[in-house]
């Protein structure tokens, strides 16, 4: 079957942050709110499929890990008849989803209760996709490497498959900066979303990342505060690319601050920032987080034009212990969160696996005012955030 719909898919949890997200942008670029979008299981939101609101998703989205066009679908559960069906819709289709000479790759996903592997679904769609073409007097080539489309099978909730374009080519998580890791480095798409959650006003209030590692948080801060846009060429080789598109806040100038113990990791984040073209936009410090005070914060704060008091958040994913035993860790939570306290008016929010971290800061400020489950690379982890 024919099927014309926008996905957004993201981590387990980030529905209501996704769609959060793209009304923003919607609203600033396209000066309307989309639909409300269907929601399928935790991590992914449907829209009608609309070429203007499919162009600013994927430009602009940071929350999701990708952006695809879903184009067919087929309750097909064999090989042969999902091939029949695929070949028959793409020949009718009158869409301009190919040019003669495209290069196409084709990936499958979450097919495991398919009747067939992974490499056979693969196989049919591709062949579905050039026999189908062909019939429109079009020759479509596979280039696994550098190709005009990128193709998806995979299977939805109601186990059909469903046939769609990945309109951002790949994983949208890496933006491309990254040269250092760092120890843990939190996949950027996380940062964007933990971002959202603790609702970060960057044309009023200051994020410091006390535990900054890589520098993923200060620099997504940047960039979402911006709205920066990433290059998609996906969308010109659909017919559905706009004028160049230009940051949706360029003027946008938040104090955004980067502290770490580690002065290596920090040089780490530093050459990061550069790479993401944000270097001149981060404060980087190198603090242990039981030294951190609002006074050395209301001194950047100074220096970058905001207010000495000027109030924010306090945002990180610390350590969750995978290297420090137990006791060292419910050492420094307890450190995290008498810093804290130090932070009246602000708000203190965190993205870790370990209970310790509530139990600690249970004892110095109370209960948490969100609690709410979010992976972490495969992890059961938690985000925090208490007002303080
Ligand atoms: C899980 S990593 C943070 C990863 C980071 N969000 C990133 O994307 O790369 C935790 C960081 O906390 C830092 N850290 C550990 N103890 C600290 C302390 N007492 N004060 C400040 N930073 C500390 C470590 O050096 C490490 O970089």
């Amino acid at each position: 079957m024919i099927i014309d719909e926008l996905r957004i898919i993201g981590s387990t949890q980030t529905n209501v942050v996704m769609s959060a997200e793209l009304i923003r942008i919607a609203q600033r670029a396209l000066k309307r709110r989309p639909p409300e979008p269907r929601k399928e299981g935790l991590g992914q939101l449907v829209y009608p499929f609309d070429p203007e609101l499919a162009r600013v998703a994927v430009t602009y989205l940071r929350t999701p890990t990708r952006v695809v066009w879903d184009v067919y679908r087929s309750k097909a559960g064999r090989l042969e008849p999902l091939y029949d069906e695929l070949c028959a819709d793409i020949a009718g289709d009158t869409r301009a989803l190919w040019s003669d000479g495209d290069g196409i790759s084709v990936e499958a996903r979450r097919v495991d209760e398919f009747a067939a592997g992974e490499r056979q679904v693969v196989g049919t769609v591709k062949n579905a996709l050039i026999d189908g073409v062909a019939r429109h007097g079009k020759k479509l080539h596979v280039d696994p490497e550098r190709p005009t489309t990128r193709w998806v099978a995979r299977l939805d909730e109601n186990n059909e498959v469903l046939v769609s374009i990945d309109l951002g080519s790949g994983s949208l998580s890496a933006r491309g900066w990254r040269r250092e890791a760092g120890d843990a480095p939190l996949r950027e798409h996380l940062a964007a979303v933990l971002l959202m959650l603790c609702r970060f006003d960057p044309r009023n209030e200051i994020l410091v990342d006390p535990m900054c590692g890589s520098g993923t948080i200060p620099i997504e801060a940047i960039h979402m505060a911006r709205a920066t846009p990433r290059s998609v060429p996906t969308l010109a080789a659909l017919g559905i690319a706009g004028a160049k598109p230009e940051p949706l806040y360029a003027d946008a100038a938040p104090v955004v601050i980067g502290c770490d113990l580690d002065l290596e990791v920090l040089g780490a984040a530093r050459d990061n920032a550069r790479a993401a073209k944000v270097g001149e936009a981060i404060t980087w410090q190198r603090t242990d987080i039981g030294e951190l005070r609002p006074e050395m914060i209301g001194k950047i704060a100074v220096e970058r034009g905001k207010a000495a008091d000027a109030k924010g958040v306090l945002l990180c994913n610390p350590p969750y212990g995978e290297r420090l035993a137990e006791q060292d860790l419910a050492v420094l939570y307890r450190v995290m969160a008498e810093t804290c306290q130090r932070f009246r008016g602000w708000r203190a929010a965190f993205l870790v696996g370990n209970p310790i971290l509530e139990q600690e800061f249970m004892r110095v400020l109370g209960k948490p005012r969100i609690k709410k489950p979010l992976a972490n690379a495969n992890l059961r982890a938690y985000f925090y955030m208490y007002d303080l």
